[in-house]
């Protein structure tokens, strides 16, 4: 009875141990070869008893970490502290990983002797699945409140510049408007030339007008309320509104239009376009002090419409042309200091530009002049 009864609760145990299906528990010997095998094991390895019991448990162990005798040293381990324990990426029969929870029991007798290793193993793939998908959650989350935060913190720049370029750049025009204004109020202007201070006036009231147009215009694309029309009209037709604003407002410029006489249809935001043709015309004459020629050609290439306005003023030179489209993006030139501009006019004409599916190319060379061509999708 003594010597039976242990064996009886032995052999239940063994019998409980085998049944056990959440769990991989076998037994190796000192070397490392497999001596029990159980259902837990069969079902998370794949591999029957007939299969493993007798080979080495590193067959269990991705070719690389075999290679540098990984599982010789979590038993070495297990031998000197008494356990190993690890989670790590362990292999299937099939091929397959698992993400394995393992714990490694060194097994001495009374003696101290050691007789082998228990391996419990757990299949904890579906956790780490779980856990690697809310931490990805967690990094997009995040993500996206720092992105909303740049934002945040782009606009409050944004805000900051409107309200330094609006005092500076509208302080110019109204400081002369109120000087005519105190003149007239005084008198002391001769009547005659009052149609000419009107004029002065008027294109004084014109650049404020234009610079608060591209502030909201610069608003609007922040905060993605661009509404367009869409209609179809000639490309020639809104070079030719321009030419005939702008060749009364030049100074020494000579303009000159090359035009295609064919139709150059293009679907879109007239009046928005015309903006883009004014920007490029304001700039051919503005960075032009010493006058010149100023060429407006119009044709169509491929599927596509194109004007290009040529001038021969200061022209850009080539580390300078990325800067060219950006917000505020003014080039920092001597030339700069005097010339009047906000940086606007170009970043608006290019972001403009792309929302009807066109562009703006630029071929400059310093000092000998510049070429703008907006380029547009035909509409046939
Ligand atoms: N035709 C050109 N020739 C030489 N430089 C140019 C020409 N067009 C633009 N630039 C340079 O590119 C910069 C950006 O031009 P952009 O039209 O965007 O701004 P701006 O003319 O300074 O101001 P805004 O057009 O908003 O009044 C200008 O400051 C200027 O230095
Ligand atoms: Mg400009």
């Amino acid at each position: 009875m003594n010597t039976y009864e242990p064996r009886v609760v032995g052999d239940q145990f063994a019998l409980l141990v085998a049944g056990v299906v959440d769990y991989a528990i076998f037994m190796l010997d000192p070397t490392g070869t497999i001596v029990t095998w159980n259902e837990g094991a069969q079902r998370i390895k794949g591999y029957t008893a007939d299969e493993v019991i007798g080979r080495h448990f590193s067959m269990f162990y991705p070719p690389d970490e075999v290679r540098n005798d990984k599982p010789g040293w979590e038993l070495e381990v297990a031998k000197r502290e008494g356990r190993y324990e690890e989670e790590a990426w362990r292999l299937r029969k099939d091929g397959t990983r698992f993400w394995a929870s393992v714990v490694i029991t060194a097994l001495r007798d009374e003696t101290g002797r050691l007789r082998g290793f228990g391996k419990v193993t757990r299949d904890l793939t579906e956790r780490k699945r779980q856990e690697e998908a809310r931490s990805a959650e967690r990094d997009r989350e995040s993500a996206l409140l720092r992105a909303h935060a740049k934002r945040m913190e782009d606009l409050e720049r944004t805000k900051t510049q409107f309200l330094n370029l609006a005092s500076h750049e509208l302080r110019g025009p109204l400081t002369v408007i109120r000087g005519y204004n105190s003149m007239l109020e005084e008198g002391s202007i001769p009547p005659d030339q009052i149609p000419a201070v009107a004029r002065l006036q008027e294109v004084k009231l014109a650049q404020m007008d234009r610079l608060v147009e591209q502030m909201l215009e610069t608003a609007r694309l922040e905060h993605d309320a661009f509404d367009m029309f869409h209609e179809t009209f000639d490309l020639g037709d809104v070079v030719q509104e321009q030419l005939d604003i702008y060749r009364p407002l030049s100074q020494g410029h000579h303009f000159v239009l090359d035009a295609d006489d064919r139709p150059l249809l293009v679907a879109g935001d007239h009046a928005r376009v015309g903006t883009i043709v004014a920007n490029l015309m304001d700039n051919a004459i503005k960075y032009s002090p010493g006058g010149g020629e100023v060429r407006c050609t119009t044709g169509c290439r491929d599927s596509h419409v194109f004007v290009s306005i040529r001038d021969e003023g200061l022209g850009i030179a080539a580390e300078h042309i990325p800067t060219l489209f950006t917000r505020f993006g003014r080039l920092p030139t001597q030339e700069n200091v005097t010339i009047p501009g906000t940086g606007l006019g170009l970043f608006l004409c290019k972001e403009i530009a792309g929302r009807h599916g066109g562009d703006i190319e630029v071929e400059s060379t310093a000092g000998a002049g510049s070429e703008f061509t907006l380029v547009l999708p035909a509409a046939f």
